[in-house]
């Protein structure tokens, strides 16, 4: 089902301890998230990723929404499955496992543009 972008701004304040969304916003412990939905992995300006997010994007993975859906209730497992390499690494250990947040939450990402 679609999303509420309004409910998922609310969903959002649980990224916010890493994650700014606003338009040339900081990086902090992860990327600025402006303009998400159909980014390439890996390449927002000024941030150290891991090497497998950057591997992904080198390898033309942009950031769908079905690709945040399938990654945000399992980071690292979403990586590795990308990948192929079970040993993939991602600093996000945070997990947002609700099916209602996480179509809100990308409901509301896509409004960043
Ligand atoms: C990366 C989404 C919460 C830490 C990412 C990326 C997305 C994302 C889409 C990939 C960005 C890119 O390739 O440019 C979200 C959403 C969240 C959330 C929607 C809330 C529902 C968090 C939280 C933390 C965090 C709470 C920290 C505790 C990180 C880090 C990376 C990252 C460190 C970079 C991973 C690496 O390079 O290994 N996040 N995130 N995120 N996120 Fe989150």
């Amino acid at each position: 089902a679609a999303g509420d972008a309004a409910k998922g701004e609310k969903v959002a304040k649980k990224c916010v301890a890493c994650h700014t969304f606003d338009e040339g916003g900081k990086n902090k412990v992860g990327p600025n998230l402006w303009g998400i939905v159909g980014r390439t992995a890996g390449t927002h300006e000024g941030y150290k990723y891991s090497e497998s997010y950057v591997s992904l994007g080198e390898g033309g993975m942009t950031w769908t929404e079905e690709n945040i859906a399938a990654y945000v209730p399992d980071p690292k497992g979403f990586i590795q499955e990308k990948t192929g390499d079970p040993k993939a690494k991602s600093k996000m250990t945070f997990k947002l496992t609700k099916d209602e947040d996480i179509a809100d939450v990308i409901a509301y990402l896509a409004t960043l543009k």
